[in-house]
């Protein structure tokens, strides 16, 4: 508890966007570590279960921001965690193993996202994650725990092996208690496999479920196919992933191209109607500011200064902000020629 919490006996605010101290650094499993912060104010992170934060670095004197989802649940509100698995040739995720000890302060924007059973309240969930993709699952199921929450729960994590299983003991804890959450590990290295049967196995009811999944984008497209092959209702599907590669860029277009300039580097660049402006800018070389590409953390928010695009967010830009003619790059498609203020 913070010191301001224990003298005047009334809560701190909630914490957004700003500083963080990073109080502990544990080992999970032989690759992924969780962090733990706390505000280096007195705040308490009030969040849903399943939102993320982003964290803004500065990696070898380049400005970099990277989306991780809150491990930690909103119910233990005095600290935040995030779990990173260390991924081969990935930038930031090499920097928080080999740099953030505890001590270390980083700058950090959020909590932010849409991604929880806080905006899809239901009476049973059907969990599905693979790899690092536990965390926003763990946030909720730790949450659901906490508050001795009545709510059915069957969660099916993906894994390369036993030992690869983030949060094994923790979560065969919670399942060995909590009567109403069912935990099962599927194990590539067993040579087990998520698919219907073993669904249907663990949850029969899945059709009737919330279902929620979060992994490697193959895992969910691979989910999304066994789901409405089953005949699952895909309005109650709900998907989350963070991948960093070049944004997508369709491969047909259509229609005329537009110009899309950037005053602050000078640069113009083409721009087809059926293409995210970010897409089209790393197409033709240029790095902007971007983290999640899904128009849901905020990071590529610019202003847009002349013409008018199709914007289709996730959340990342609020009314007010689209009134005074922000955008955010990586779901915003010119209907027009664009001045853009980067
Ligand atoms: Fe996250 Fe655009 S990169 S909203």
């Amino acid at each position: 508890m913070t010191t301001a919490a224990m003298t005047t006996g009334s809560p701190p605010p909630a914490w957004s966007d700003g500083l963080l101290v990073c109080k502990q650094v544990h080992d999970v499993t032989a690759d992924v570590r969780t962090f733990v912060f706390e505000p280096t104010e007195p705040r308490l992170f009030r969040h849903d279960p399943g939102q993320f934060l982003t964290l803004l670095l500065d990696i070898d004197g380049r400005p970099v921001e990277r989306c991780y989802t809150l491990s930690s649940p909103p119910t233990r509100p005095d600290l935040a965690a995030i779990t990173v698995k260390r991924v081969p040739a990935g930038l930031v995720s090499h920097w928080l193993h080999d740099h953030l000890t505890p001590g270390t302060t980083v700058r950090a924007r959020g909590p932010l996202g849409q991604f929880s059973l806080a905006r899809h309240p239901a009476p049973k969930y059907l969990f599905l994650s693979a790899g690092s993709g536990v965390t926003p699952m763990m946030s909720m199921t730790r949450t659901l725990y906490d508050l001795a929450h009545p709510v059915d729960v069957a969660f099916l994590h993906s894994a390369r092996s036993f030992d690869d299983i983030i949060f094994r003991r923790e979560l065969d804890f919670i399942a060995a208690t909590a009567p109403h959450i069912r935990v099962v590990h599927v194990l590539d290295d067993r040579g087990e496999q998520l698919n219907t049967e073993l669904l249907r196995e663990t949850a029969p009811d899945f059709l009737e479920r919330e279902v929620f999944t979060c992994g490697p984008a193959g895992y969910m497209e691979a989910v999304r196919r066994m789901l409405s092959t089953a005949g699952f209702d895909m309005a109650r599907y709900h998907e989350e992933s963070f991948t960093f590669d070049a944004p997508a860029v369709p491969e047909h277009h259509t229609g005329p191209g537009y110009k899309v300039e950037f005053t602050r580097s000078g640069r113009t660049i083409d721009c087809d109607p059926g293409t995210p402006i970010l897409a089209a800018a790393s197409r033709a070389g240029l790095t902007l500011p971007a983290s999640c590409a899904q128009g849901m953390c905020g990071t590529c928010k610019t202003t847009l200064l002349a013409g008018s695009v199709d914007m289709q967010h996730n959340g990342g830009i609020r009314p007010r902000e689209i009134a005074n003619n922000k955008i955010l790059l990586c779901c915003a498609k010119p209907l027009d020629h664009l001045v853009i203020d980067a």
